[in-house]
């Protein structure tokens, strides 16, 4: 009930289209009850008094009966479905809003694929039922109405006798509804599985490629969509079942209106126009009602989705702005971290990092790999909050910052290059939307890319494909250093930024990085000790902790594990 309060909410907003949509409701479910009415004079008049003039005249009644029907459906129809999918543009606009928010442990814990079904299948699903529940309510429940009012008004006696069988149909209806509704939440988060599974495949095509996993894949995929089928065969089951028996249930009160009305027509206390008029109106009741119950079912299956859409716009950011939060302004970009302890799922990553810096100060952070680097500077823009412990930008706690403003002052090259399906201009873009052309050319040549970016067929303009599959792997890194140098941020984050560049470029990247790093204070991780020589303060995280700090002739004097990389590196 709640889930379904939940979907109308969504649909008030659009009330005008639904009103007229409910007007012309009231129009085909009169036009229906008047047809059903009208068999009983018509008859009357044409043969038992002979009326011609009513007969030549009944042909164009009719039609003219069904055109106005028609208007009435059009307007009826359209108006609500046209109703049904704002609401629903609504709804996955919100989903997507509300997903985008979501914490980045939230976004590794539910897979890509997964969330993607809940954007497109289940608020799809959602939508059918929505549609259905107003279509089916007003049209066909106006209907029922209306044909109801001419079996009453005929023969009220009869029309209980018919109707006794409903109380009947309402337990087998809901027992089948509950089981439609149950088996929907099953089947969509089986679809979930598959969409995950192929937006996994063919995200790692090269892989599955090189593997020769093509059969495996193609057989793990055949399991899911078999298991799929195993609730939609269920679910087929469940709503096929439910129109026979219904119609077996109502069957029983049309043999028994045949039997009584029968009787009184042969006894002489109804006439045989008027138990046709009741007759006639029973039949097209029948349509109605049984659509109301079919509907019945498309919402139960519908609120089965609707659920699940529910269950991710109710999902809370787990990082979000504190009610104190403060701007940060003209910031100098001394970061502090004060023993924090951080761990992902209980299993400690960091313990006890203590580190300070001045402004425009190079830190750069070494050591094995899986000790906890990237971790460690993912605190600082809060993509997770440390376990205990706080973190500090110019003295203040970032969680008392407005994350907005926060990452305002963060420039991030992230480890994995991530880039859109977009052209080269526009992944740059995303450092700085309001960039000029001109500002993006600047930026690319301080990042070396603007010679390759010319030579591609359609230069800035190109796109470059699924994370920039359509570029080497230097050239993609060079992209994410160019949009991390338009954003111009008085803190830069370079999380093994140059790995994938030769030499050569490497040297040419870093004295453009070198360039950029003067008033900004930076964090560099790198594996290849040669970029970090310079920097301030060298860090060597190992198992979660600093174990070696200091300039690199500190460090190397010391003999420690700085020493050994170093001498490993440069022997
Ligand atoms: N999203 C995550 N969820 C759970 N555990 C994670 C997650 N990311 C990293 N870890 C774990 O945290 C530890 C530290 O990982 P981190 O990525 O910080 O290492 P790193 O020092 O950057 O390594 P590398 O030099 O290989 O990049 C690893 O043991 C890793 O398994
Ligand atoms: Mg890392």
């Amino acid at each position: 009930m709640k889930a379904f309060k939940r979907v109308l909410q969504f649909s008030m907003p659009y009330w005008r289209r639904i009103l007229l949509s409910v007007f012309a409701s009231l129009g085909v479910g009169g036009m229906d009850g008047m047809f059903a009415y009208l068999v009983e004079p018509l008859l009357r008049k044409i043969f038992a008094e002979n009326d011609m003039a009513i007969f030549a005249f009944l042909p164009l009644g009719i039609f003219g009966l069904f055109v106005v029907r028609g208007v009435c459906r059009y307007v009826n129809e359209y108006f609500i479905r046209t109703a049904g999918q704002l609401a629903i543009q609504d709804i996955r606009n919100q989903v997507y809003r509300n997903s985008l928010g979501l914490s980045m442990r939230f976004h590794n814990n539910n897979p890509t694929g997964t969330l993607m079904s809940r954007l497109l299948n289940d608020v799809l699903v959602m939508q059918e039922g929505v549609a259905s529940v107003i279509t089916g309510l007003f049209r066909d429940g106006f209907g029922a109405l209306f044909l109801l009012g001419v079996i009453f008004w005929r023969n009220w006696q009869l029309a209980l006798i018919a109707f006794l069988v409903i109380p009947m149909t309402v337990y087998p209806a809901q027992k089948i509804g509950g089981k439609i509704k149950k088996l929907s939440r099953h089947s969509l988060g089986k679809i979930g599985d598959i969409s995950s599974v192929i937006q996994q495949t063919f995200s790692g095509i090269k892989v599955v490629k090189a593997f020769s996993l093509e059969q495996f894949e193609t057989d793990r995929f055949a399991v899911l969509n078999r298991e799929y089928y195993r609730f939609l065969r269920r679910s087929i089951k469940y709503e096929v079942m439910s129109s026979p028996v219904m119609e077996m249930i109502t069957s029983l009160g049309i043999a028994a209106v045949i039997w009584f009305g029968g009787r009184q027509v042969l006894d002489g206390r109804m006439t045989a126009e008027a138990f046709f008029s009741f007759i006639t109106a029973m039949i097209l009741v029948y349509n109605p009602v049984k659509r109301l119950i079919n509907s019945y079912n498309v919402i139960q299956r519908s609120l089965g989705a609707a659920e699940r859409v529910f269950e991710v716009l109710d999902e809370k950011p787990e990082i979000v702005d504190s009610p104190d939060a403060v701007q940060l302004e003209n910031v100098l970009g001394c970061v502090e971290l004060r023993n924090v302890n951080f761990a992902y799922e209980g299993e400690s990553v960091l313990r006890n990092i203590s580190l300070q810096t001045r402004k425009g100060e190079v830190v750069a952070f070494v050591g094995p790999s899986g000790g906890g680097k990237t971790t460690l500077v993912s605190l600082i823009p809060r993509f997770y909050d440390a376990t205990s412990g706080t973190v500090l930008i110019d003295g203040i706690d970032v969680r008392k910052l407005r994350l907005d403003s926060l990452m305002r002052q963060i420039a991030l090259v992230d480890q994995e290059t991530i880039l859109f399906n977009d052209s080269v201009e526009n992944n740059i873009r995303y450092g700085k939307p309001r960039a000029t052309t001109d500002d993006i050319r600047e930026a690319a040549r301080a990042a070396f890319a603007l010679d390759f970016i010319e030579d591609l067929p359609q230069g800035f303009q190109t796109v470059i494909g699924d994370r920039g599959a359509r570029l080497s792997g230097g050239q993609r890194q060079r992209i994410c250093i160019a949009r991390a140098i338009l954003k111009n941020a008085p803190i830069l984050i370079l999380d093994e930024a140059t790995s994938a560049l030769d030499t050569e470029s490497e040297q040419m990247v870093q004295s453009a990085l070198n360039n950029l790093m003067a008033n900004r204070t930076t964090f560099v991780i790198a594996h290849r000790l040669s970029t970090i020589l310079h920097a301030d303060k060298i860090m060597v995280i190992d198992r979660g902790q600093i174990v070696e700090s200091g300039t690199h002739h500190d460090l190397l004097r010391a003999g420690g594990i700085y020493r050994k990389l170093y001498d490993m590196q440069f022997a």
